[in-house]
């Protein structure tokens, strides 16, 4: 399943080198990916007109695409300029042009305007969704880390997986899910054509409590205090381990916001009293029944490198969780009619989100 004319994040803006074209897949198509004189990001079918070689497997020469087959270059909106073995005056067919797709760069990810518009009027593109709060790269009060790794599953899926919160406290008993509410209800949802919000207050449950008790140090504090192991670094979706164990109606301890843009881009927020946490998560549809997921997590405290490998290792660890079941799910496309899950209210994100993508079938823009 496809949504065109939408914006998706099809890479890393640290993995496309200002010297090196790079391949990437959506929903089937190769597109290449390079970077233009000005350093600003482009993208193309990754097919060579001439006979077909793979674009990304050529070299950049001052910001113009060579193939690395037969020499054909191209220069930034596509036009192919030059053909080395053409005799002296003989024509460039208009033939031999790229087809140019709309492409930038934000948030430390590059995106490519998806569309079937064989004439798309570039000027008519929107811009980039509304996101805020993605920490600058070289912003001191954050520690950034970022990955990637491909699942075979559904892009809606995983998207849809990572907007479920009643999954967290069994997907994720073996690493933050123990310490998970049973009822994570939003406290408040909304919805636009293009996104979904939901703010959900995050307690301390029965469940951490009971587990903490005679704990005096959370792992938390611990961790904070110095006494604690890097490994001990909380997840996305930790109930905060600041309040007091005693108290089962303690005040929500922090929350979580929770914002997707379509057509593929969620961020999660957790915070708390002393620190944040973010995370980006981004499932690629690469089309061949795998999706590659690009993630950027941040965290406002631990920031030196040192802690790094640790923290990497929690994020892979999750990830991995929800990789296990998510390649489970049948069938391995959503049913946006709800004719095959049974979805309760619980399941509201994931109800909002079939809304949304309904609303964009209505209009004809899911294949
Ligand atoms: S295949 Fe690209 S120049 Fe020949
Ligand atoms: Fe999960």
């Amino acid at each position: 399943m496809q949504l065109l004319n939408a914006w998706y994040a099809v890479a890393l803006a640290s993995g496309l080198q200002p010297d090196q074209p790079l391949t990437v897949h959506l929903h089937g198509q190769a597109l290449v990916l390079w970077r233009g004189a000005d350093g600003a990001p482009l993208a193309a079918q990754d097919r060579c007109p001439h006979k077909g070689a793979s674009l990304g497997r050529g070299c950049l020469v001052e910001g113009r695409l060579r193939c690395g087959y037969h020499g054909w270059t191209f220069n930034e909106q596509g036009e192919c300029v030059e053909i080395p073995a053409n005799r002296q005056g003989m024509n460039i067919p208009h033939r031999s042009h790229l087809r140019p797709y709309p492409c930038q760069e934000g948030h430390g990810f590059v995106w490519v305007w998806w569309h079937q518009q064989a004439d798309l009027d570039p000027s008519t593109v929107p811009p980039l969704p509304p996101i805020e709060h993605v920490p600058a790269a070289q912003d001191p009060g954050w520690r950034t880390m970022e990955g990637s790794a491909v699942w075979s599953a559904h892009w809606l899926r995983i998207l849809e997986g990572f907007i479920d919160l009643t999954h967290v406290p069994y997907v994720h008993k073996g690493t933050f899910g123990g310490a998970a509410a049973d009822e994570l209800y939003p406290a408040e949802e909304s919805a636009t054509a293009d996104s979904l919000y939901a703010l959900i207050d995050t307690p301390r449950d029965r469940h951490y409590r009971s587990d903490q008790a005679g704990n005096p140090l959370s792992r938390l504090k611990r961790t904070l205090l110095g006494s604690g192991h890097p490994e001990d670094e909380p997840d996305p979706a930790d109930p905060a381990p600041d309040q007091p164990a005693d108290g089962a109606d303690a005040a929500p301890a922090g929350v979580q916001h929770l914002n997707l843009w379509m057509a593929n881009f969620l961020l999660i927020r957790v915070v708390f009293k002393d620190f944040s946490i973010y995370l980006c998560l981004i499932p690629v549809p690469l089309g061949d029944g795998r999706t590659q997921l690009l993630w950027r997590h941040f965290r406002s405290f631990l920031r030196s490198p040192l802690a790094d490998g640790a923290a990497l290792k929690r994020v892979r660890r999750f990830l991995e969780e929800d990789r296990y079941i998510v390649e489970s799910m049948q069938p391995f496309e959503p049913d946006l009619d709800g004719r095959e899950d049974l979805l309760l209210a619980s399941d509201s994100m994931t109800l909002g989100l079939r809304k949304l993508l309904r609303a964009k079938r209505e209009a004809g823009l899911v294949r």
